[in-house]
């Protein structure tokens, strides 16, 4: 699958032995695939926002969510973009009702993964 954000882990291992031998590993670990696996996700297609209550987040692997990477390299604006993520919405919310257009959302996987044409909502402002 060509996906830029597939190329996450880099492993790098040196051994010391007569010559100094220096071994490369890539391990290439693909968030679209495990973020859609049906062994860790009952409904992989549909958005859920219920998969992460407490009390399924548990019953899953530590590593079967990860939109940060993970590890030495992980994100390090993971706190601010999700504080970020949550006074937009909040705002958003506040003040307007959103229905979802009921469409086919075409997705445009460049260096992120997004929707090509955008995802379009009825918008009401709440009184
Ligand atoms: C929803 C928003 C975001 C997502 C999903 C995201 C996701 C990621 C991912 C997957 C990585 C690679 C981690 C790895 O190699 O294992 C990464 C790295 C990084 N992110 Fe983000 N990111 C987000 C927002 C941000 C923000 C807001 C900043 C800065 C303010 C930021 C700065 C960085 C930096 C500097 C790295 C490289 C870290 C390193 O290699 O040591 N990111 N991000």
């Amino acid at each position: 699958m060509e996906h830029s954000s597939c190329f996450l882990a880099n492993l790098v291992k040196t051994e010391t032995k007569r010559v100094l031998l220096k071994v490369i590993y890539q391990i290439n670990i693909c968030q679209y695939i495990v973020h859609r696996h049906p062994e860790f996700w009952d409904n992989p297609e549909k958005f859920d926002p219920d998969n992460f209550l407490p009390s399924k987040v548990n019953q899953r692997p530590k590593f079967a969510y990860f939109p940060f990477g993970a590890g030495q390299r992980i994100c390090i604006g993971k706190s601010f973009a999700l504080m970020e993520a949550t006074i937009i919405l909040a705002s958003i919310f506040q003040r307007f009702r959103l229905e979802l257009v009921p469409q086919q959302i075409e997705l445009d996987p460049t260096f992120t993964l997004r929707p090509k044409y955008g995802v379009k909502v009825k918008v009401w402002k709440r009184s």
